[in-house]
């Protein structure tokens, strides 16, 4: 198909007005458009920002991959996708079909620069039709070895500059961004050679929750929680993020990744920084991602010594869900992984991070696949009253809990007397759910942070010397894990994790709170 006015829409009326704001015209390009995170997060997010006005009144949408495809059969793909999984509020028939004529597919090899020509002359031809001003958004969504070539044929095109003096070109780039230090390091040289830092947007979309960013509005837009906040009154901090899924059909990817790479050195270590963090001189992304980096370069490094006691490594075995008697595999039996297999599918550790607020306050992370809830939750635990006038209770220490999913909200849990003659005491909760207070769905974290890149507000994505210290912190760990062969596996699918993770709390005398 030419290209034509139907490659650009007029966003028709708003669905539910959002409270992002719209952004410049301009065109995306979304490299790996066949692939699944196109089909199952970026189109239906690119759908819901045009449904509720967020995106500007013109854009265009240029899907590239190397699988032969028109145009229409990638318009025909995107309206399935954003009806099974756009959010069901934002669905309209007449909508989805304008939202279809936005779209454009390019087809070509990533190594051919030819490919990039017809890539340029169909942005050239789109910006001067439709005067999209020149605005022009890459986003990288293909295996992660692709990223360079992808990025290095964009510069020899000519297409990472910005066209003119107006205008915009970014680019964002999906985690994981390198495999270790070495790798993450050569791809910020490719990248920074090609982009200067202030176009590339590093994309973790744990970022993009509401619950997430809501933490630094917790911290730094009320005055209670601040004051308590650091070691004279937080007992220790613990993150959890579980799945109950196993490794599905992603074994290519997880066999090369593991829990460290794939969720540690990324999302966990982003809440731990957020959670850690110094109050930033303002909400921008300069002084949000100082702070953030400050965390990372305080926390103590691993030696061989101390991860040999203070993480623990798992893998599944066979086992079932609570509740549910069928038998799940155990990882070596999931399709696609070798029999022999050493990759971890859970992690813990303890952190320490060495600063003034936090010394001697220890930080508890935990990840894994196939454990009993799908749940991600930082939980701030209390000191203990210091003296205690209710003799013979038995009275739990205040946490306040973040859930980032599946229910986003907090809850503060505290003491109360129960009714009656007696003095007895409960542990009460009072608890905010993102649900119940504002309704509608799961915001989806992609729009969020696709509308920020469109606004050029950088403060939710990763820097280069951001992911550089998270990687550093991570290297020791990869290389001790691949030089100390495990006896896996070491935990049934279903269950908590090897019981090593227990111990390590139950040493510092504590608990995991979810079990
Ligand atoms: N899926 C998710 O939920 C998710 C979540 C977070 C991050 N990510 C990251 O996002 C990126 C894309 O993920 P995905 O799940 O969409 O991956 P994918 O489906 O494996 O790949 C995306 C597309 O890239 C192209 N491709 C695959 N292998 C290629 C190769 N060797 N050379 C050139 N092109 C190749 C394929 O299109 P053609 O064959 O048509 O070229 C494929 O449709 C990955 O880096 C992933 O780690 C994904």
């Amino acid at each position: 198909m030419t290209p034509s006015k139907s490659a650009v829409v007029e966003a028709a009326e708003p669905i539910k007005k959002s409270s992002i704001s719209p952004a410049d015209p301009c065109t995306i390009v979304i490299f790996g458009a066949s692939g699944d995170l196109s089909r199952r997060k970026l189109v239906p997010a690119l759908y819901g920002l045009a449904a509720q006005n967020c995106l500007a009144r013109r854009f265009a949408i240029i899907g590239f991959a190397r699988s032969p495809m028109t145009d229409e059969v990638f318009q025909q793909s995107a309206v399935e996708s954003v009806k099974k999984f756009a959010d069901a509020n934002t669905l309209r028939e007449q909508e989805c079909k304008e939202f279809a004529h936005a779209l454009a597919y390019v087809s070509g090899d990533y190594h051919q620069a030819d490919a990039f020509e017809k890539l340029k002359n169909r942005l050239e031809e789109l910006d001067r039709e439709h005067k999209l001003n020149g605005n022009r958004l890459f986003y990288l969504a293909t295996p992660p070895d692709i990223y360079p070539i992808i990025i290095d044929q964009l510069d020899k095109a000519g297409l990472a500059k910005n066209p003119n003096g107006k205008s915009w070109t970014r680019v964002i780039i999906e985690k994981p961004y390198g495999r270790d230090l070495a790798s993450a390091r050569n791809l910020n040289q490719t990248v920074l050679k090609a982009f200067d830092e202030s176009q590339v947007y590093r994309i973790d979309h744990y970022l993009g929750k509401d619950t997430v960013q809501n933490l630094l509005v917790l911290r730094f837009g009320n005055g209670i929680f601040e004051p308590l906040w650091n070691r004279n009154y937080v007992d220790h901090v613990q993150i959890t993020a579980g799945e109950t899924l196993g490794v599905e059909q992603r074994a290519a990817f997880y066999e090369t990744a593991g829990a460290t790479r794939d969720m540690i050195q990324s999302h966990v270590l982003q809440l731990t920084s957020l959670v850690a963090m110094e109050p930033p001189a303002a909400f921008d992304a300069t002084a949000v991602r100082n702070e953030k980096i400050k965390v990372l370069q305080s926390i103590r490094p691993f030696t061989p010594e101390s991860i040999e006691t203070e993480i623990v490594r798992g893998q599944y075995g066979p086992g079932s869900e609570p509740g549910d008697s069928s038998v799940l595999k155990g990882y070596p039996d999931e399709p696609g992984v070798a029999k022999n297999s050493i990759t971890e599918t859970f992690v813990a550790a303890k952190l320490h991070i060495d600063n003034w607020r936090w010394a001697g306050v220890p930080f508890y992370l935990r990840t894994g696949k196939r454990l009993p809830s799908r749940i991600t939750e930082i939980a701030i635990q209390f000191r203990r009253a210091p003296h205690l006038v209710f003799r013979g209770q038995d009275i739990s220490a205040n946490a306040l809990v973040l859930n980032v999913q599946p229910d986003e909200g907090i809850s503060i849990s505290f003491n109360a007397k129960l009714p009656g003659q007696e003095m007895k005491l409960k542990t009460v909760t009072m608890d905010f759910s993102y649900q119940a207070e504002f309704g509608g769905g799961e915001r989806s974290a992609y729009a969020t942070l696709i509308n920020d890149c469109m606004r050029g507000d950088a403060t939710l994505f990763d820097r280069a010397d951001g992911v550089e210290a998270a990687w550093a912190l991570v290297d020791p760990i990869l290389n001790y894990f691949q030089s100390n062969k495990p006896k896996f596996p070491n935990y049934a699918a279903g269950t908590w994790g090897p019981h090593e993770a227990d111990e390590l709390l139950e040493r510092d005398g504590r608990h995991w709170r979810t079990k």
